[in-house]
């Protein structure tokens, strides 16, 4: 294993996804549209709640953090801001943990996916304590993969799309998870220019030196860091609105799973 406890009974499934997306990728839409693939499909999945502040979600959750963790009394009960609560949330909901994954482990047999969806502000997930604290508690029992939805129209310029792969970078090191960059929004913009992006750096680079309001050393330095992670991960297009890439995505989560299970 690669730093993760080698437990013996370790089993292929459930596969958790833990979708996460900065805010106006389209994070909820694809999560619903993932939950509608699955019925469609006969996959046999989950659909897990983190987010304590949703007033509404398009799909019904198995398990909601909602259903333990009253956000609005948190807030008031610890004086708190938006994010405060959900942070403190969130933490109250991983105490609890233990008891969501045995859950799951209950249901290990009937179960292919477990698809996670998380808090709207990104960083609440994935640069928290009790963010770390799930993902750890998932991983150390299922294969678990990391969905990192992208806004592929606004990724367009190089410089945001450099941005945004630095963000996922650091989830990728942080989290030491397969990660599967979902490209959304490809009946908008087709994703073709990310991938050669990612292919070639020196085809990234042409296109930084390119973009007149913005060329410097460290983006064309940068370049050459990205062009290692690139190298592992897995990319797919896909369209929350139109349905587009489902089968391309779960493929992309069944390959980063046989790799999850072979550092086993
Ligand atoms: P949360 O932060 O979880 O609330 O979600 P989000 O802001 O990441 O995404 P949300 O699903 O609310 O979508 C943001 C906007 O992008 C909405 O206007 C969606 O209709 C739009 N959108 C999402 N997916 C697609 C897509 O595949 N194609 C197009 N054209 N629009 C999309």
């Amino acid at each position: 294993g690669s730093g993760q406890a080698a437990v013996s009974n370790f089993k292929r499934k459930p596969v958790i996804v833990i979708v996460v997306g900065m805010a106006g990728s389209g994070k909820t839409t694809f999560m619903h549209r993932l939950v509608s693939h699955t019925h469609e499909s006969n996959i046999r999945g989950y659909v897990m709640n983190l987010d304590p502040a949703v007033m509404t979600l398009p799909f019904g959750a198995n398990i909601d953090i909602r259903d333990t963790v009253r956000y609005k009394e948190v807030m008031k009960q610890f004086n708190l801001g938006p994010n405060g609560g959900i942070l403190t949330s969130l933490n109250l909901f991983a105490t609890k943990f233990d008891e969501v994954v045995s859950v799951i482990e209950k249901r290990a047999d009937q179960l292919d996916y477990v698809l996670v969806d998380t808090p709207g502000q990104i960083e609440i997930f994935t640069w928290s304590a009790s963010g770390a604290i799930i993902t750890e508690a998932f991983a150390s029992t299922f294969p678990t993969v990391i969905a990192y939805v992208v806004d592929t129209p606004r990724s367009a310029s190089p410089v945001t799309f450099m941005s945004n792969m630095l963000y996922a970078c650091s989830i990728l090191y942080k989290t030491r998870l397969p990660l599967v960059l979902a490209f959304n929004k490809i009946d908008v913009a087709q994703h073709q220019f990310a991938l050669e992006w990612m292919e070639d750096f020196e085809t990234f680079q042409a296109a930084v030196s390119a973009d007149s309001s913005y060329s410097s050393n460290l983006a064309q330095s940068l370049s050459l860091v990205l062009d290692e992670f690139y190298k592992n991960l897995r990319s797919v297009g896909v369209s929350a609105v139109t349905g587009a890439g489902m089968k391309d995505f779960f493929n992309a989560i069944e390959a980063s799973t046989d790799e999850y299970m072979e550092t086993y």
